[in-house]
């Protein structure tokens, strides 16, 4: 049976599916070349359309199936990957060869169906999970772990084949997430996990619509897991990313909401209510279970923390700092009508960087704006997570109506605040994704080494991978990767270093 890609602006641009697997050996080098001291690969996954929902449903993004995108280099060479993520769901739909899963809030053909509904459960899908795996992908004990955001439990990955190898084996001691555990092994985990780069532990967590909003979980290296509910959460928040430090972690409870039971009101499951103030949760790293959690309400504006990028602490001065967006980027019901357009992220809102400052002597806060530059998607040199940092790498952009349209790569130094951006489009249609930084030597001082950037040049049907060297990013890229077909959207990825 033959279908169209339905309309909709989920799949235009970027967003145009990527709807097949391919393998590209020795990719193309069409400037420069591949620096042969590079040892790694680089994954990234997304959401990929693969066929009509069932019951005509609406093709909510967060719904879509992940698609993993790999590429690797050895010495001088690159390798080029992308797969189906094979998740309970996928396979279940692969064996009947059509959309078998309902959402709640997929009923709505508009902003409102963000595919986070509770699914319409039948006798097919009964015990199947709804995962989709479609957010982030990072390294852990050897193998990459593609994830979404509390919904459906981690799934192993193959850093060479990219096949799926499975549910990870310490899934079961997760909690729910989002939604009850539709069958042994399901679970919900966090997007944006931080870890420990000396003894290899994750840290995550889990976010619900109710109490216990927000359940830790901290995974060792042997597959061993402790948890601990925040009991005292504030409120129920999408407590998409946090901040490590030497010895917490920083959760933003951010007044956007997400609670499931909107959508029996004809609700989105999300909510902005700016009214709320922002707390964070200081959650002791080196004690979960028995630390002391500290509770600091900031005594600042409404503002919104989609991405960290990382924290200081010195002198018990906390600098926690991100791009601040004036509002979440995602549609809610002061803004939008019922049967208004899907809206996509940085179309609705715009973020610069900027830093929360916490004295945790005094408890005093106080929030700054650190560029006019709109920004987001910040990532650092994940091998100094948790020690505090100097350098930071963002997509840069600019204003574009009440939102942003990204184009440059940008590095800043954090302490002294001086930055490097380069250009990386000027008008041509094309989505500048987020970028990896990949160290020079495993044991590089922090920010020595590249930068890679992925581009999807839509417009043209293909993409490329930029290198930067991170000494000066001004002079542009120093190799330019092909790949000679359409690189489909991806939101999120890491790098993993084959040196050790
Ligand atoms: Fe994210």
């Amino acid at each position: 049976m033959g279908y169209p890609i339905p309309s909709g602006t989920q799949f235009m641009g970027p967003f145009k599916p990527m709807r097949f697997e391919a393998t590209v050996e020795e990719c193309i080098v069409t400037e420069g070349e591949i620096p042969r001291d590079l040892a790694g690969g680089f994954y990234r996954t997304g959401p990929t359309w693969k066929r009509p929902f069932a019951d005509n449903q609406a093709n909510a993004l967060l719904a879509m199936d992940g698609m993993v995108q790999g590429i690797t280099f050895e010495n001088g060479r690159a390798d080029f990957r992308n797969r189906w993520i094979r998740t309970p769901k996928y396979n279940l739909e692969q064996r009947h060869g059509k959309g078998m899963f309902t959402w709640a809030d997929g009923k709505w053909n508009d902003w409102r169906s963000m595919g986070l509904g509770d699914i319409c459960r039948d006798g097919f899908t009964r015990a199947v999970p709804q995962g989709t795996n479609n957010v982030n992908i990072f390294p852990f004990q050897g193998k990459m772990v593609a994830t979404a955001d509390s919904v459906g439990a981690p799934i192993a990955i193959d850093p060479i084949t990219l096949d799926t190898v499975g549910v990870v084996d310490w899934s079961p001691q997760l909690s729910a997430g989002l939604h009850d555990k539709a069958a042994f092994g399901d679970a919900g985990f966090t997007a944006h996990p931080k870890w420990d780069p000396d003894t290899g532990v994750l840290y995550g967590w889990a976010y619900r619509s109710t109490a216990p909003y927000v359940t830790m979980h901290f995974v060792h290296p042997d597959g061993r897991v402790d948890s601990r509910d925040l009991h005292d959460a504030p409120y129920n928040t999408v407590a998409h990313d946090v901040w490590l430090t030497q010895n917490y972690i920083v959760m933003p409870f951010q007044p956007f909401l997400v609670d499931t039971n909107r959508v029996k009101e004809g609700k989105s499951v999300y909510s902005w209510e700016p009214e709320r103030p922002i707390v964070l949760g200081l959650i002791p790293r080196h004690n979960l279970l028995e630390g002391e959690i500290r509770w600091i309400t900031l005594d600042i504006e409404p503002q919104y923390v989609m991405h960290t990028m990382s924290a200081n602490l010195d002198n018990d001065v906390l600098t926690l700092d991100a791009p601040i967006f004036n509002r979440p980027p995602f549609p809610f019901e002061q803004d939008f009508e019922d049967g208004d357009d899907v809206a996509l992220f940085f179309s609705i809102a715009k973020s610069q960087l900027g830093r929360w400052t916490i004295d945790l002597k005094t408890g005093t806060t106080k929030t700054e704006q650190l560029s006019d530059r709109p920004s987001e998607l910040p990532k650092v040199d994940e091998r100094f997570y948790g020690k505090g940092y100097t350098w930071g790498y963002q997509v840069g952009g600019r204003v574009k109506r009440s939102g942003m349209s990204m184009n440059s790569v940008v590095v800043t130094n954090m302490r002294t605040l001086e930055d490097q951006e380069y250009q990386i489009r000027q008008d041509q249609p094309a989505a500048v994704l987020e970028a990896t930084f990949a160290p020079r030597q495993i044991d590089s001082p922090e920010g020595d080494g590249y930068l890679i950037v992925p581009v999807s040049w839509w417009s043209e049907n293909r993409g490329e991978y930029l290198i930067f060297d991170t000494e000066d990013v001004t002079q542009g890229p120093i190799c330019r990767i092909d790949i000679p077909f359409h690189l489909g959207w991806t939101a999120h990825g890491h790098w993993m270093d084959f040196r050790g």
